[in-house]
């Protein structure tokens, strides 16, 4: 069987090790010849890098490993680069949130103008990225999370529009049928999904059996229904001590499912439709930002730092061998899933993905491609998430027809405003800018959009462009 060579990207992030760990746990199914960690923050990647040469060391010595500031090491004689950057770190993170909660607007760092300002630079970043990796590995999958999404595909898709092994990826809607499904007591791997819209705002219209075909949708939104309190009580008993922001987000969830029931929305869509009830998640004093940095940042790195004291995990109460779930099996495209009980959901769906590729199996993924009537009556060109088939040479999407009316007004409001900001960023122009803050459903005031854009060509600094 071939060995694969991967680059991560984004070597110093949170997501890394959990994927570290996932590709050592499934070394026979998705077998590596070299792992290559790449970042531009040395010190933090140097956290998680450490962690990886005790971990590949103990648990697969043949592997080749390293991580780098270096382009042309990260990236020559690679198979796969998974990309999960995030331009201007986490302090621009903590921006993108709060600058906007000064005028009551929502601060999100994809939705709203925290993500455009997040777009801004993560454009920038992510084209410069892609074309150092084409120099050095031409025929790479390059398979990206980076945020966000929808507007890093919307450039991808202009600079590289004939480039069929580069994809944007989400968690997002395939974790909303990771957290229903199990109410019906239905599996991911039982069903295939019909999906549109764009990235973090979209809908499953369809959850097909793949034998039989039934759809299993109709039965999960009576279940929701006639079970509303139930469903919210286990929702509100699985979120208890864990991160507020997911919490809040799923209980909202239901709820807006309990007003739009006829369709199984992306999460991503309270912004849009209930930007009131979301300015009320937090406290301008205490966003995602502050929990991830207390919580999830603090503790992967001081996981990371005591595998690196102890300078082994075998033995320890580290060791993952004893974590590996012995009824895994890759007998079904879920199975990255199911390798270990607590596995990170981002790591797992972007291996099922990476083994859909590779199997040449053509299973059904949600990924982002452009709209050439897929949904006829949306923008010809638009970069529409929705089920495609995974094969080893490229993605097919499955045709979806026509949209309704309420979701179409939506996306292609929200469409204008992702196309304006590249445009901004790619022709430095700053009257396009000012179009893509006003035209954004969250912003809607030019006023407002002014000062923003004002605000947070402040904070950005040198992560600003000069727009003219
Ligand atoms: C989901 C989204 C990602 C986003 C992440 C943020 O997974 O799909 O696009 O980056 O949430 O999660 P965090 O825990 O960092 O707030
Ligand atoms: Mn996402």
């Amino acid at each position: 069987m071939k060995k694969y060579s991967v680059v991560i990207c984004g070597g110093g992030s949170t997501y890394t090790p959990d994927m570290m760990e996932l590709l050592c746990m499934m070394q026979k199914d998705f077998p590596l010849k070299k792992v290559v960690l790449f970042d531009n923050d040395e010190e933090r990647q140097k956290i998680v890098g450490e962690y990886g040469r005790i971990m590949f060391q103990e648990y697969y010595p043949e592997l080749e490993y390293s991580y780098t500031l270096d382009k042309e090491e990260a990236f020559q004689d690679i198979d796969f680069a998974f990309v999960q950057i995030r331009a201007g770190g986490m302090d621009q993170r903590n921006n993108d949130e709060k600058v906007p909660y000064r005028y009551n607007c929502i601060g999100q760092e994809t939705c709203g103008p925290g993500g455009l300002a997040y777009g801004v630079r993560s454009v920038v970043q992510m084209i410069d990225m892609i074309k150092d990796i084409r120099t050095y590995s031409k025929d790479a999958w390059i398979i990206n999370y980076s945020n966000p999404a929808a507007i890093v595909a919307e450039a991808t898709k202009r600079l590289f529009p004939h480039d069929k092994k580069l994809v944007n990826i989400c968690d997002m809607p395939t974790s909303v049928l990771d957290a229903y499904l199990p109410l019906i007591h239905v599996k991911r791997s039982q069903i295939y999904p019909k999906f549109f819209g764009l990235n973090h705002f979209g809908w499953f219209t369809g959850l097909y059996d793949k034998k039989s075909g039934h759809d299993y949708l109709p039965e999960l939104l009576a279940y929701v229904k006639e079970h509303y309190d139930e469903v919210h009580e286990q929702f509100t008993a699985k979120i208890k001590g864990k991160d507020d922001h997911w919490g809040i987000t799923f209980l909202h969830h239901l709820e807006m499912l309990h007003d739009f029931p006829y369709a199984l929305p992306n999460t991503y869509n309270l912004y849009y439709l209930y930007p009131d009830k979301c300015l009320k998640h937090y406290d301008i004093r205490h966003t995602r930002y502050d929990e991830v940095i207390q919580g999830r940042e603090t503790m992967v790195f001081a996981y990371c730092k005591e595998i690196a004291a102890l300078g082994k995990m075998k033995g320890t109460k580290y060791d993952i061998s004893a974590k590996i779930n012995p009824d895994y099996k890759v007998d079904n495209p879920q199975a990255a899933s199911t390798v270990y009980a607590d596995n990170d959901v981002h790591a797992a769906y972007l291996v099922e993905l990476v083994l859909s590729i590779i199997n040449n199996a053509n299973e059904i993924g949600l990924v982002m491609v452009k709209n050439d009537g897929i949904c006829p009556n949306l923008d010809a060109g638009m970069m529409l998430e929705v089920a495609c088939r995974i094969g080893k040479e490229e993605i097919v999407p499955l045709h979806y027809g026509p949209v309704p009316q309420f979701e179409k007004g939506l996306l292609e409001n929200q469409y204008a405003c992702e196309k304006l900001l590249v445009d901004a960023i790619l022709d430095k122009d700053d009257f396009k800018l000012l179009q893509a803050f006003t035209e954004n459903r969250i912003v809607r005031d030019a006023d407002l959009a002014k000062q923003l854009i004002a605000d947070f060509k402040e904070v950005n600094g040198d992560f600003w462009p000069q727009f003219q």
